[in-house]
């Protein structure tokens, strides 16, 4: 296994639409359990494939809590096929590192995919899985949860930087568990 570099916010990569996968190969297999273990060093909840520089619809994710048990899952091609309610919830990501900001994202998701044995599936979500699921597909979609943050971008020679004084932003890294 081989633990990648995660891309961080100036990456083009992350703002490419990612491609579906259309046969699970043993290369994929292989990307997944490098995601995975990628995720879990970073002491992440989630990681879509264009955080490690994969522009390929695919999904890793472990919401237990630390100290219990893992419990590694991940989604091909997934997809949202239907969501109701609306909550809002602190979010970070791996690839905007240090950064938190409140979101607002519909509380129930129906997600269809495939699984690494090619199986599909469609689950009804809620809760933390609803809500990590939906930040990663955004992912696979070029779109960073900063997006839908009212806030404003500015610009330097290092690159985008965002404005730190925001008070829907609170730099701080003790919600590590919702770094997605
Ligand atoms: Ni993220």
């Amino acid at each position: 296994m081989t633990i990648q570099v995660v891309r961080t916010f100036s990456d083009p990569v992350l703002r490419k639409k990612a491609d579906p996968i259309k046969q699970i190969t043993p290369e994929i297999k292989t990307l997944a359990r490098d995601m995975l273990e990628t995720m879990y060093c970073s002491k992440g909840i989630g990681l879509a494939a264009p955080q490690v520089g994969v522009s390929q619809r695919i999904v890793t994710i472990d919401i237990s809590n630390e100290g219990e048990e893992l419990h590694p899952m991940v989604f091909i091609n997934p997809e949202i096929t239907k969501s109701s309610g609306q909550v809002d919830y602190e979010e970070g990501c791996l690839s905007v590192p240090g950064y938190h900001g409140v979101v607002i994202r519909p509380e129930q998701v129906t997600v269809r995919f495939q699984t690494l044995d090619g199986q599909n599936k469609t689950i009804p979500c809620k809760g933390l899985l609803a809500r990590v699921l939906q930040h990663e597909i955004d992912h696979l979609d070029g779109v960073l949860f900063t997006d839908h943050l009212d806030v404003d971008w500015w610009e330097s020679e290092e690159g985008q930087h965002m404005e730190k004084d925001h008070p829907r932003f609170s730099e701080t890294t003790k919600f590590r568990t919702s770094a997605a």
